[in-house]
C-alpha cells in the first residue's frame, strides 16, 4: 500500500480518539489514549451490570474473547494466555513457577529494566538463592553479546524488555532466543512497550514467556493484562498461586471444585489465572484488539515508526539532542531527547530539558520525563501534525535559546 493511502486510513481513525483534539499525545509509553469504541463498549457494560446485574457466563465469555484476542495478537493459541492484571503479576507468575535449585541463576540488564523486571527476581534471589546475574548497559542499550557471555551452565532464565522504557530501543529477542532454546535456558520478555504497536509473533521471537498489560500500547485500561507461555513449557510448570480458574475439572462451573484431592492444573498457560477477572478491562481491551486488528499491527509498526523517524531527524535538525542520533536501526516508537541516561526515574537534572520539558507542556505536547530525558512516544492516533508541532516547539526553544545574552541564568 503507498505511504499516502496509509495515511489516509490512519487518519480516518484519529478522530476515534478525542483525545488528539486537544494534545499532541506522545505518551503512551506512559499510557495509551482510549478510543470512543472503547469507551463505548465499557458504558454498554456497565449499563448492563447497573441495569441487569450481570449474567455470569457472558461476562465469563467476555473474558474468553479477550483471553482469544490477545492470542491472535501475537501468534499464540489461547492456552498459552493466561489473564492477569499487569506486567508485575505476569512476570512473578512465571518466574516463581520455574523449578528453581538454590544457586542457578537468572540473567538481567537491570540499568535498563522497569522494576517490574527486577523485583520479582530480587525476591527470588532472597527466598529461593537465585543468584540475579546482571549486565551492564552499553549506549543505552541492553548488549546482546554480554548477556550472551553471561549465560553459563546454571542459568536458567534470561529477562528483558521487548523495548526498553528509556531510551525506549528495540532489543533483538529472536537472536537470544535461538541462543538459548538449544541450552534448554529460558527467555521471558516484558513487552510493556511493544505490544500493541510493533508487529508480534511469539514463534518467531521464540520465547518461552511474554508479559503484557493493557494501558499502554494496547490502549486498553490499568489493572489488565496477560502472560503468554509457551504451551510445551506451560504444561510442565506449577503455578504458586492456585484458585479454581486453574484447575482442569470436568465439572463446568466456575464455582465447582469437583474432587479436591485429585485436582489437574489446567491446560497451559490457564493454570495461571487467578480467580474472577477483571471484566471491564476485558470488555475494553476486547474492543481496542478489535480495532487494532482492523489496521493491523504491520500496518501500526511501520507507521508509527516512520512517525519516530520523523520526530528524530525534525529534531535533530533544530539541534535538540537526540538519544541515539537522528537515525538508529534499534529506533522505535520512542524518541528520547537528552545525551544520557540518569539513575532518577522521573526527574531530570539538566536546566536545557526542563526548560525544554516546560515549553512542550505548555504548547500542550504530552509526553513525560523517564530517567533524565524527556520521552515522546507515537502510537496509531498521532499524525505528521503532531511530529512537526513538537518539532516546532524544540526549534523555537532553540532560537530563544541562542538569542539569549550569555551572562543571562548564571546566577549572582
Ligand atoms: C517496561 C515496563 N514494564 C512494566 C511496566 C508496568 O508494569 P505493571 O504492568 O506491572 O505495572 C512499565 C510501565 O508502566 C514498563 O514501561
Amino acid at each position: 500500500m503507498s505511504k499516502l493511502a496509509t495515511a489516509e486510513i490512519f487518519a480516518a481513525r484519529r478522530p476515534a480518539y478525542p483525545g488528539t483534539e486537544r494534545y499532541a499525545y506522545l505518551d503512551v509509553a506512559a499510557r495509551g489514549l482510549i478510543s470512543v469504541g472503547v469507551r463505548g463498549a465499557i458504558d454498554a457494560y456497565l449499563d448492563h451490570r447497573m441495569s441487569e446485574g450481570g449474567d455470569k457466563a457472558w461476562m465469563f465469555s467476555l473474558a474468553e474473547d479477550s483471553r482469544l484476542r490477545f492470542a491472535e495478537l501475537i501468534g499464540a493459541s489461547v492456552d498459552e494466555i493466561s489473564l492477569t492484571k499487569n506486567i508485575s503479576e505476569g512476570i512473578n507468575a512465571f518466574g516463581t513457577a520455574l523449578p528453581w535449585q538454590a544457586g542457578e541463576n537468572v540473567v538481567v540488564c537491570q540499568a535498563l529494566e522497569h522494576p517490574a523486571n527486577i523485583f520479582p527476581w530480587q525476591n527470588l534471589a532472597l527466598q529461593r538463592g537465585v543468584e540475579v546475574k546482571v549486565v551492564r548497559p552499553v549506549g543505552g542499550r541492553v548488549p546482546l553479546d554480554q548477556v550472551i557471555d553471561a549465560i553459563d551452565a546454571r542459568t536458567r532464565l534470561v529477562t528483558v524488555s521487548t523495548v526498553s522504557f528509556a531510551p525506549g530501543f528495540r532489543f533483538p529477542v529472536s537472536e537470544l532466543s535461538r541462543h538459548c532454546r538449544p541450552l534448554g535456558v529460558r527467555v521471558l520478555v516484558d513487552a510493556a512497550q511493544s505490544a500493541g504497536i510493533l508487529h508480534t509473533d511469539v514463534e518467531a521471537l521464540g520465547v518461552d514467556g511474554f508479559a503484557a498489560s493493557t494501558q499502554k500500547g494496547l490502549l486498553g485500561l490499568y489493572g489488565s493484562g496477560f502472560l503468554y507461555v509457551r504451551r510445551a513449557l506451560a504444561d510442565t510448570l506449577a503455578p504458586v498461586y492456585l484458585s479454581r480458574a486453574g484447575v482442569h475439572i470436568a465439572a463446568e462451573h466456575e464455582a465447582a471444585s469437583g474432587d479436591p484431592d485429585a485436582f489437574g492444573y489446567a491446560l497451559g498457560a490457564r493454570r495461571f489465572d487467578v480467580g474472577n477477572f477483571n471484566f471491564v478491562g476485558a470488555v475494553a481491551v476486547r474492543q481496542s484488539l478489535e480495532e487494532i486488528a482492523a489496521l493491523g499491527t504491520r500496518a501500526i509498526e511501520a507507521r508509527v515508526c516512520s512517525l519516530a523517524q520523523r520526530l528524530a531527524e525534525g529534531l535533530c535538525a533544530v539541534g535538540v539532542p537526540v538519544f541515539g542520533g537522528p537515525s538508529c536501526a534499534d529506533r522505535a516508537h520512542i524518541v528520547a531527547i537528552g545525551e544520557s541516561l540518569s539513575e532518577e526515574h522521573d526527574s531530570v537534572g539538566d536546566e536545557m530539558l526542563l526548560a525544554l520539558n516546560a515549553r512542550l507542556n505548555a504548547a500542550h505536547v504530552r509526553h513525560t520525563i523517564r530517567r533524565g530525558m524527556l520521552r515522546l512516544s507515537l502510537h496509531l492516533y498521532n499524525n505528521e501534525d503532531d511530529v512537526d508541532r513538537v518539532v516546532e516547539v524544540a526549534r523555537d526553544f532553540m532560537a530563544s535559546k541562542s538569542r539569549r545574552p550569555a551572562n543571562v541564568g548564571a546566577g549572582t
